[in-house]
């Protein structure tokens, strides 16, 4: 189910395996200095999503992507170039952040990053905003939405991708 309002694309998301699906779209329409902003609460699917990008970047289905919950950023060899990988809730705030090295990343890599509130002021302007939210689910499905917005230029083909027009 799609629905586009003021800019942003709105994406149902029945279950784990469309959110996966989501993020195998996405990533044919990523390439390197894009950085895809992954918000939502705890569990929302955020390393759901970005682990079904990585692996569609590697070309890869089965491979081992694990949370950088700790880590902070995991790093991967695509064919595309450099994939990073963050998660920024533990993180102290912007400078922390910026140590991270994730603003340099984009001059050649793909960079995914949970939680990038953590960020502040520091997020590059250029970002595609994903944001999952839990909905209301009935018969044990556990269905979220995803609200995909642009911000600034050239995320026409993951718009696209997104909607599952590519
Ligand atoms: N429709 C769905 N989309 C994504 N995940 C789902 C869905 N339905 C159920 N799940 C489950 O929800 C959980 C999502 O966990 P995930 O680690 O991706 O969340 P997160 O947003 O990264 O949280 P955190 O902030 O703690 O890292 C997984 O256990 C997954 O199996
Ligand atoms: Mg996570």
């Amino acid at each position: 189910m799609i629905a586009e309002t003021a800019g942003a694309t709105r994406l149902i998301l029945p279950d784990e395996a469309a959110t996966a699906a989501l993020g195998a779209r996405l990533a044919a329409a990523l390439r390197p200095g894009d950085l895809v902003a992954l918000s939502g609460g705890l569990g929302a699917g955020k390393s759901v999503l970005a682990r079904a990008i990585v692996r569609a970047l590697l070309g890869e289905p089965d491979a081992i992507v694990p949370s950088p919950s700790y880590t902070l950023v995991n790093v991967y060899a695509a064919r595309a170039g450099e994939v990073w990988h963050a998660d920024l809730y533990r993180l102290g705030g912007p400078p922390d952040a910026l140590e991270l090295g994730l603003v340099e990343a984009l001059s050649h890599a793909i960079v995914l990053v949970e939680w990038p509130e953590r960020l502040g002021a520091d997020l590059p302007a250029r970002h595609l905003e994903i944001a999952l939210e839990l909905l209301p689910g009935s018969n044990g499905a556990e269905p979220r939405e995803a609200r995909a917005t642009p911000r600034g230029p050239g995320w026409d083909r993951a718009l696209a991708a997104i909607g599952g027009d590519a």
